[in-house]
């Protein structure tokens, strides 16, 4: 399975809850990588989607430990095990892990491949990525050119981002 994740200068993904920044184009690249597929998240990141609701056009896996949290159009896994029995429903390679911190920490060591959007910037943050530059588990295969944010559409005007790609090496 591979995983989308959006970092900052200090791998930080979060705050308060929230998401760092609200940036269009990478919200597009996103829906590019994860639209028609499967993507498996927490209850806390559903929580931070507009009205609490699913993704349309993908199927959302989403882990609670809260058997009476069953929101619309999700197929709720209870843990792990759980998950991984409903994993065998689909192709690996559709399956895109989303968030939040908690949910990447456990599911990272089954990932393949990080699609890691690099802010270049330094935010307050309160959940965090595992640095993957400082892992001897992954590398970094490829690094797009130099994004700038767009004042009108974003809430960091004046911000650089790169898409990067890092594949796991020690399989
Ligand atoms: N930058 C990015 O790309 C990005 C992406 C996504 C999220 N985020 C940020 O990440 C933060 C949220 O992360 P988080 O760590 O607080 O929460 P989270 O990972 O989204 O969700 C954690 C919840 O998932 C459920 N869960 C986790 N492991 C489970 C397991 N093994 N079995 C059953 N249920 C399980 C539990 O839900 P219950 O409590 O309901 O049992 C747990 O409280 C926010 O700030 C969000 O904006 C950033």
């Amino acid at each position: 399975m591979k995983l989308v994740v959006a970092v900052d200068k200090n791998w930080g993904i979060g705050n308060k809850g929230e998401l760092l920044a609200r940036v269009r184009a990478d919200l597009r690249n996103f829906q590019s990588l994860t639209k028609g597929n499967v993507v498996i998240l927490g209850s806390k990141t559903l929580a931070t989607f507009p009205n609490g609701k699913v993704l349309k056009d993908r199927t959302n896996l989403v882990l609670s430990r809260n058997t009476d949290y069953n929101p619309e159009g999700a197929i709720m896994v209870r843990s792990l095990d759980e998950l991984f029995c409903e994993l065998k429903k689909y192709d690996d390679d559709s399956v895109y892990v989303i968030g939040g911190a908690n949910v990447y920490d456990q599911l990272l060591p089954y990932c393949d491949t990080a699609y890691v959007t690099k802010f270049d910037k330094g935010f307050e943050c309160d959940a965090f990525f595992e640095n993957l530059d400082e892992s001897n588990a992954w590398e970094l295969v490829s690094i797009g050119e130099e994004q700038k944010t767009n004042p009108e559409t974003d809430t960091e005007p004046d911000m650089s981002f790169y898409f990067c790609e890092y594949k796991r090496i020690d399989k």
